[in-house]
């Protein structure tokens, strides 16, 4: 199946980032949100990190004009329920997602491939919840998404080979590189990220290490273009959390147990770059 048009609920971080590729890679996108400070944070966004593509020379000005033009944020979910392809990138909290799911229901194409960009819940109960499990996948792509090479292609039970046929094309239109994962917990990205994370948490915690020096360590002796800690305040801490719970929860295991500094972290509102303050502070 030709896709062509792309519905994306959701501006924050990720969706903003989708937007983004999408339109630079030729779709024409809807990109919906309930928050009209939010659509205008991510189109000022978008247009911001298209200038700095064209100012490295990796895309020209016309390029750039030409995928703005292509973006049109709206409050109207309805819009971008009406598309070949819908991905949903909300807050990572199941019962959001399953209204999102909910309220594009009725505006939906009988061909409208639903797609989540979750970063850990399970595809498979999401797609039970909609009325057409056979055509809904796991779409998630990493954060920066302009720059960021892999997307995670999670089938759920019930997936068809058309539907992850049709955006595993979409994924090489992009560009991309696409890793095949199967629908349990947190995926692989994630599965084996966050809690290496919530490692770096508890090292601090157990006062193993310092912010500067629990960084430093894994920078340098490990290569990590980002420290741990830096890491998670740039995906946001209530993500990371939330990505804990979700494999402490699935997998039963107490392996998985987030650290007590992280909750508390997040308890206070403290969840990193987007609110100016977490490991680091930004303000
Ligand atoms: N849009 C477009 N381009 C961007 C960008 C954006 N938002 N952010 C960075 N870039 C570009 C820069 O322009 C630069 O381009 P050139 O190579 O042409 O110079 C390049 O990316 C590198 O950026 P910087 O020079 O500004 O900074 P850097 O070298 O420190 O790299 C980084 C920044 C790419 C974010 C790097 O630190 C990195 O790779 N960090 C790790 C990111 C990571 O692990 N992401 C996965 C998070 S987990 C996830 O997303 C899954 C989940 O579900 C939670």
């Amino acid at each position: 199946m030709d896709i062509s048009t792309i519905g994306i609920v959701g501006a924050g971080q990720m969706g903003n980032g989708i937007a983004h590729v999408m339109a630079l890679a030729g779709y024409s996108v809807t990109l919906s949100d309930v928050d009209q400070d939010a659509l205008d944070k991510a189109v000022a966004l978008i247009e911001k990190n298209l200038d700095r593509q064209v100012s490295r020379e990796k895309i020209s000005a016309e390029e750039r004009d030409s995928a703005l033009s292509r973006i049109t944020a709206t409050l109207d979910i309805a819009k971008a329920g009406a598309t070949d392809l819908v991905i949903e990138a909300a807050t990572e909290q199941e019962a959001v997602k399953h209204k999102i799911f909910e309220s594009l229901a009725p505006h939906l194409l009988p061909h409208t491939i639903l797609t989540s960009n979750t970063s850990s819940i399970s595809i498979t109960r999401l797609a039970s919840r909609t009325d057409r499990p056979e055509k809904f996948l796991g779409f998630h792509f990493m954060n920066p998404v302009p720059v960021m090479q892999l997307v995670e292609l999670i089938r759920g039970i019930a997936t068809d080979k058309e539907t992850y046929e049709a955006c595993m094309a979409v994924v090489d239109r992009l560009g991309k590189t696409a890793a095949s994962a199967e629908d349990f917990p947190a995926f692989i990205v994630n599965r084996i990220l966050v809690p290496m994370i919530n490692e770096a948490v508890y090292t601090l915690y157990e006062g193993v290490g310092n912010v500067r020096s629990i960084d430093l360590a894994m920078k340098l002796g490990a290569n990590h273009p980002m420290g741990p800690l830096e890491l998670a305040d740039f995906i946001g801490l209530d993500t990371c959390l939330a990505i804990m719970n979700v494999l402490h929860d699935g997998l039963a295991d107490t392996k998985y147990r987030p650290c007590p500094l992280l909750t508390k972290y997040v308890e206070a509102g403290w969840l990193g770059r987007k609110t100016k303050r977490g490991f680091y502070d930004y303000r």
